[in-house]
């Protein structure tokens, strides 16, 4: 049994603290009030409260040091989470990250004691939050864990054992890959469905498929240029996929836009032309994206 500390407490956040409550000791780092217990519905409708210690940001000390902390903020978020979770980690902590896009991984790096591991987590769980403090639980999908340091990489079996009461877990010796597909379907589906205010399923319509194409086009090439091996045809299949599987699902990033708060943009298209620019590629597609995102946010 870890110590472990989640921060964030969107719905990601409590559907990782229910399933690993199951084997280790919880603590929750929430912004919102800590008196409210948080609850875990199940799809059948069920409901019971997520076993965890909740604190805020004054009370890290109540319960550390921890020994596996997992950071589920947004993409921009990450920097000033981890600053603040810092002080309370053990000397050989593993640090989780979870989140949509790329980045954090190089700045977090340079941040830890050589003895300390950094790792990320893609997950294709679903829930969304039918209260400020109820996660309804919607899908299980795949969660692959790789390591993002030498730390980590020898700890790898350490790592799996302690996430294995999560559904359809495993480990990956090729993160950066899988982090590229996700980023991938993120690309085709999360600016789309914010620019035009509709569901996941409404991109399936024809009026919107040159558009993905080229959007994914311009991001393969920057992949492929980074030596991760991705192809247009099969990227555009995920992204098709993923839309039908989510259908009536709003993006995050269509929340995000559509209830005014900032949006990944930056880790998702941002990313691809940020490469792009340091490797010769153009990225006009992606950039349009990024200012049209930009100027919404
Ligand atoms: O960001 C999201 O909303 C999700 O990653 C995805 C896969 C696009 C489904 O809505």
């Amino acid at each position: 049994m870890a110590n472990v500390l989640i921060v964030g407490d969107g719905a990601i956040g409590l559907l990782f603290s229910h399933f690993l409550s199951a084997q280790h000791d919880i603590t929750l780092l929430t912004r919102k009030p800590t008196l409210t217990t948080r609850f875990y519905q199940a799809s059948n409708g069920k409901s019971h409260p997520i076993k965890a210690h909740l604190i805020n940001h004054k009370e890290l000390g109540h319960t550390a040091p921890f020994d596996l902390v997992l950071i589920t903020v947004k993409a921009f978020q990450i920097q000033a989470a981890f600053k603040q979770v810092k002080p309370y980690l053990s000397r050989t902590c593993q640090i989780v990250i979870s989140h949509n896009g790329m980045g954090n991984v190089d700045e977090l790096n340079a941040q830890l004691l050589n003895t300390q591991g950094l790792a990320f987590l893609t997950t294709r769980l679903a829930g969304f939050k039918t209260t400020p403090y109820s996660v309804n639980h919607t899908g299980n999908g795949e969660s692959v864990l790789g390591a993002c340091n030498a730390t980590a990489s020898e700890r790898l079996n350490e790592l799996e054992q302690q996430f294995s009461y999560l559904p359809h877990f495993s480990v990956s010796d090729d993160i950066h890959s899988l982090r590229w597909q996700k980023l991938l379907v993120n690309i085709a589906i999360n600016p789309l469905t914010a620019i035009h205010n509709v569901k996941n399923g409404q991109l399936r319509a024809p009026q919107f498929n040159t558009r993905i194409i080229n959007l994914l086009n311009e991001a393969c090439l920057v992949a492929n240029k980074q030596g991760v091996k991705v192809k247009l045809s099969e990227a555009l299949d995920q992204a098709y996929s993923v839309m039908t599987a989510t259908a009536e699902n709003f993006s995050s990033m269509q929340q995000d836009i559509s209830h005014n708060r900032e949006s990944e943009i930056d880790a998702i298209c941002g990313y691809v032309c940020e490469q792009g620019a340091k490797l010769g590629i153009k990225t006009p597609y992606n950039q349009a994206m990024l200012s049209m995102i930009k100027i919404k946010s």
